[in-house]
């Protein structure tokens, strides 16, 4: 139990749900344990015993409505039980993926990148539901069945004290504790499988969202058997998973049913031989009933328990990851906007331990610069860009702007003084509009279309027939590559950033608007550091500083005439280019 303390906040959201709910299983409890034998006692001797002749029909009914009254009761009680139950189930699902959804927000980009998509959303919907389900049934049996049990053992020991002979009655009750035995063995081999159902259930959730964002690629290649043979591959594994968990799941009510059973027994045998009435008999063989029932629905509550365990687990997995990019203790409070003054002092950096992919680094970049970043592909550029606004953190040394190492710095604070257009860049599932909004969320509709219009974003738009109402669709699927580009473009110029990140922003453009957008952006970098990181040298020949990268490392920075006459390697990569004709 000591396992959920941390999740009792939870609980303690939905505390006046559950009490109500604690009250009403009680009286549940009550009316099943002790009331319906209770109830046979009453009604059966009055009716069947030899001074029942003489009753008059008002009698006889007062009597018989001992049935439908006690029944009224458990309904009612066992109705409220289970709907406030249900209700406080669904506000800790709430609560629970609420936090889950949140804290995906807040974990670093590495931990994000190491899970698949579609494991991370199984966990937040299957899993939430499947600890809803156990906490439901948990709070559902947890309060009625104990109180039933309460209620039936307390009945036979009231009666076992108050007649005669029937105080050996309670022996049938000694097989009770016989049933933890099936109950643990199931449980402990249920744990294990209810674990490999969810994880399972993550890998056919991915197979699923890897498919869908593939489409285009499962179609070009001819790739539709395959997929769908790995599917079935998948979804076969679920389904033995699941098999192995029925096989011991549904071990455990025969199983105590045949231990009841054997209680049942003994009683038939007792009652025989010590002459026992039948009104007596028959509420002694209630109220066993009734003690042996909650024991078998206990004990597949304790299966519930288990797979919520494993539930839990897999959400811990996210709720326990380290947040490790997060906002300093006493952060510096920024005065006013950045300048952009950056330095990279000795950065080391590597996405695995033990391979490092930039190799102390180090490298002044006054503000207002525009600075180019070249070099082979994999050298390092997109992760160099990348430690500027946290995306990931330095390893060795430390990146610094205007003097103050980006780590001590708020995140929002940081990132505010930054605009990103990243390699791929991806659009919401909303109205072009929106889209742009996105890089400035109180700006003017003037500032947008202003922007709009400096990425050349705006003719196109403006020929949609929804204008800037158009639906980009999912990843921006329903506009063209050097659309999106424009897009991702605008909604950077829009954040008015001192600090620009550009990663081959502008690759999937014609020659003709990329020109455009050169033209465009010599007017909006003034005064902005800018980091460029371009394959074509028309885009990089103007700025005032290059790195050149190789492996890891700035092999060589300066201007171009600098660089062309010097350094062999950006020589290379530019005469190449001119030599195809870029
Ligand atoms: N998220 C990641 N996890 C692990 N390794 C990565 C990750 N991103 C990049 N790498 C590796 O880091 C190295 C540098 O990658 P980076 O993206 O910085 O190269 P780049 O210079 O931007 O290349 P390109 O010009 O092709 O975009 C590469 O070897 C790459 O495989
Ligand atoms: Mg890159």
């Amino acid at each position: 139990m000591r396992r959920f303390r941390p999740y009792l906040s939870y609980l303690r959201r939905v505390r006046g749900t559950l009490i109500g709910a604690l009250l009403a299983g009680l009286l549940y409890g009550a009316a099943t344990g002790a009331g319906l034998p209770l109830m046979i006692k009453q009604v059966f001797p009055r009716i069947f015993s030899a001074e029942a002749t003489d009753l008059t029909l008002t009698q006889l009914i007062l009597i018989a409505a001992w049935l439908p009254i006690i029944f009224l009761i458990r309904g009612v009680a066992g109705y409220l039980n289970s709907y406030l139950i249900q209700l406080a189930g669904v506000r800790v699902l709430e609560a629970m993926r609420f936090d889950y959804f949140r804290r995906l927000q807040l974990l670093p980009l590495a931990f994000i990148q190491r899970q698949t998509s579609g494991d991370l959303i199984s966990r937040g919907i299957a899993d939430t539901n499947q600890l809803q389900f156990s906490l439901t049934s948990i709070a559902n049996d947890g309060i009625k069945q104990p109180a039933t049990l309460l209620g039936a053992v307390g009945f036979l020991t009231w009666t076992a004290f108050n007649e005669q002979g029937v105080a050996l009655v309670l022996v049938c009750l000694a097989l009770i504790p016989l049933c933890a035995f099936p109950i643990r063995y199931v449980g402990k081999k249920l744990m294990a499988r209810a674990t490999q159902i969810q994880a399972q259930l993550g890998s056919v959730t991915d197979r699923f969202a890897e498919n869908l964002s593939a489409a285009r690629e499962v179609r070009a290649f001819g790739l539709e058997d395959r997929q769908t043979e790995r599917f079935a591959a998948e979804s076969g594994r679920l389904i033995f998973f699941q098999m192995k968990a029925a096989k011991y799941a549904q071990m455990l009510t025969p199983a105590l049913e045949v231990i009841s059973a054997l209680g049942l027994a003994i009683t038939f045998v007792y009652s025989y031989r010590a002459n026992v009435p039948l009104e007596s008999f028959l509420a002694i063989f209630t109220a066993l009933y009734a003690s042996y029932d909650p024991v078998k629905k206990l004990g597949a509550l304790n299966n519930e328990v288990k797979r919520g365990t494993s539930a839990l687990e897999r959400l811990e997995h996210v709720f326990k990851a380290p947040l490790e990019i997060t906002d300093p203790a006493n952060p510096v409070e920024l005065k006013c906007r950045l300048r952009g003054e950056m330095r990279f002092n000795q950065v080391s950096f590597a996405y695995q331990t033990g391979q490092p992919v930039l190799h102390k680094v180090d490298i002044a970049i006054p503000a207002g610069t525009v600075c180019a970043l070249v070099g082979p592909s994999g050298a390092g550029k997109s992760t160099f860009a990348h430690l500027v606004p946290r995306f990931y953190d330095v390893t060795g040394g430390a990146v610094t702007v205007d003097g103050i190492d980006v780590r001590s710095l708020r995140l929002a604070d940081l990132r505010a003084n930054i605009a990103v257009v990243s390699q791929d860049p991806v659009l919401f599932n909303d109205t072009i509009y929106n889209n742009l909004l996105i890089g400035r969320l109180d700006a003017s509709r003037e500032e947008v279309l202003a922007a709009a219009r400096a990425a050349h974003a705006d003719e196109f738009i403006r020929q949609f027939p929804q204008g800037y109402d158009t639906i980009v669709g999912e990843r921006g699927a329903l506009v063209s590559g050097g659309q999106k580009q424009r897009i991702a473009l605008a909604r950077a110029f829009l954040r008015n950033a001192p600090i620009l990140i550009l990663d081959e922003a502008t690759s999937a453009l014609d020659s003709q608007s990329e020109q455009m957008i050169q033209d465009a952006l010599q007017h909006l970098v003034v005064g902005k550091t800018v980091f460029i990181i371009a394959h074509r040298f028309s885009t990089i020949r103007d700025a005032s500083l290059i790195l050149v990268f190789e492996q890891g490392r700035i092999a060589a920075s300066g201007t171009h005439a600098d660089l062309h006459g010097t350094n062999a390697l950006y020589r290379r990569l530019y005469d190449n280019q001119h030599a195809l004709g870029g």
